[in-house]
């Protein structure tokens, strides 16, 4: 028997990947930037390799499954979304899929406040008015003023690991905060309150903030900020469209780090255009790379509309630490290790970093 044989759809790190050949691994990396053909991937996969590493790129799909059963032992997916994984298809061949959740929430929660702040306070506009040579004078309001974040609501629209943790950054802005989720966590929302009340009582913000669930139409109505942190599923696909937008007040902003296709970003442009709400900071899109052609590119947009390349995970400790309590690449590459060395008795169902426990749990009744 040669040795256990990896193919990894992009280079996700050499430190993390070389853990891989320190175990006498086959490892090849599809030497190219852009993301490698589905028919590559099929081939490699039809070719019999025990582990597929993959991004948030490739569309991992029944065909894809279907070619590696019996020897496909694991696909190992560098990112927490798994919108572009069959998950239906990976149950049905029983192949554990290792995804790499917690190590990218705060990563992820700082960077969605940072470009709330980035687009309430004006930053792109005002960098460009200073890089343009176009700030002649000093003056108390003009060419523009932002808008502050503290004293407003912040609505956090899905409360899973990201949305937690922006919440509690958001804590201690001086805001009130409202939630929506599928499963509300009322333990999580207490300590969140008394965060709250703590910085009231102690006089560190003057007036009693509070954070409370309620229904979407809710978050949507009275936030000021509406942040986005739910995965792409059916169920979120366009949750912000049309009619959605015509809930948020005109002075909201409609941050979205999560998955670009939970916006309809056709009616997010009107929205923006007739001023029906007040500016967008957005990380993901429906199309990424961001089309030529996108909408979202209107210069008339430009002051109201910030846009950034699917970057909230992007630091270097993030992406690229080898270990698996740090970084994407070290769980990526420690899921594959789990399996493919046995760890956890053999049982996918015990491994920490396998997505799709449920396909091996003994099935009810048995
Ligand atoms: C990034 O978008 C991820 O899902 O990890």
């Amino acid at each position: 028997m040669g040795p256990l044989r990896v193919f990894a759809t992009c280079d996700i790190g050499e430190e993390a990947l070389g853990r891989l050949r320190e175990l006498h691994y086959q490892v090849e990396i599809y030497p190219g930037a852009e993301p490698p053909p589905h028919a590559l991937i099929l081939e490699k996969v039809s070719s019999g390799i025990d582990a597929l590493i993959t991004t948030i790129r490739d569309r991992i799909d029944e065909e894809i499954f279907k070619a590696g059963a019996g020897t496909l032992r694991v696909v190992a997916q560098d990112a927490v979304g798994l919108d572009n994984i069959s998950i239906e298809s990976a149950n049905r061949y029983r192949i554990p899929l290792v995804y790499t959740p917690d190590v990218l929430t705060d990563t992820t929660a700082e960077f969605a406040l940072f470009i709330l702040g980035c687009v309430a306070r004006k930053l792109y506009p005002s960098e460009k008015l200073v890089r343009e040579h176009q700030w002649k004078l000093w003056h108390p309001s003009r060419p523009f003023l932002g808008e502050d974040v503290s004293d407003k609501t912040v609505s956090v629209i899905g409360t899973g690991r990201i949305g937690k943790a922006f919440a509690l950054r958001c804590s201690t802005l001086n805001v009130d905060l409202l939630c929506h989720t599928r499963s509300p966590d009322h333990v999580w929302l207490s300590k969140i309150q008394n965060l709250l009340e703590l910085q009231h009582s102690s006089g560190l913000i003057p007036r009693g903030r509070r954070i409370a669930y309620v229904s979407l139409e809710e978050c949507l109505r009275r936030g000021d900020f509406i942040s986005l942190h739910v995965p792409l599923t059916a169920q979120t696909h366009h949750l912000i469209n049309r009619a959605t937008l015509k809930l948020f007040k005109r002075q909201a902003f409609l941050i979205n780090t999560s998955r670009g296709a939970i916006v309809d970003e056709q009616a997010l442009c009107e929205a923006l255009k007739k001023e029906e709400i007040a500016g967008a900071a957005l990380d993901v899109f429906e199309r990424e790379p961001l089309p030529e052609d996108s909408p979202l590119r209107d210069p008339a947009l430009e002051s109201r509309l910030r846009l950034f390349h699917h970057f909230g995970s992007g630091t270097q400790k993030t992406r690229l630490s080898s270990d698996p309590d740090v970084g994407m690449a070290g769980r990526c590459v420690q899921g594959v290790i789990d399996v493919l060395e046995g760890r956890y008795g053999g049982n996918p169902a015990h491994m920490p970093y396998v997505a799709n426990k449920e396909a091996f749990l003994p099935a009810d009744g048995n």
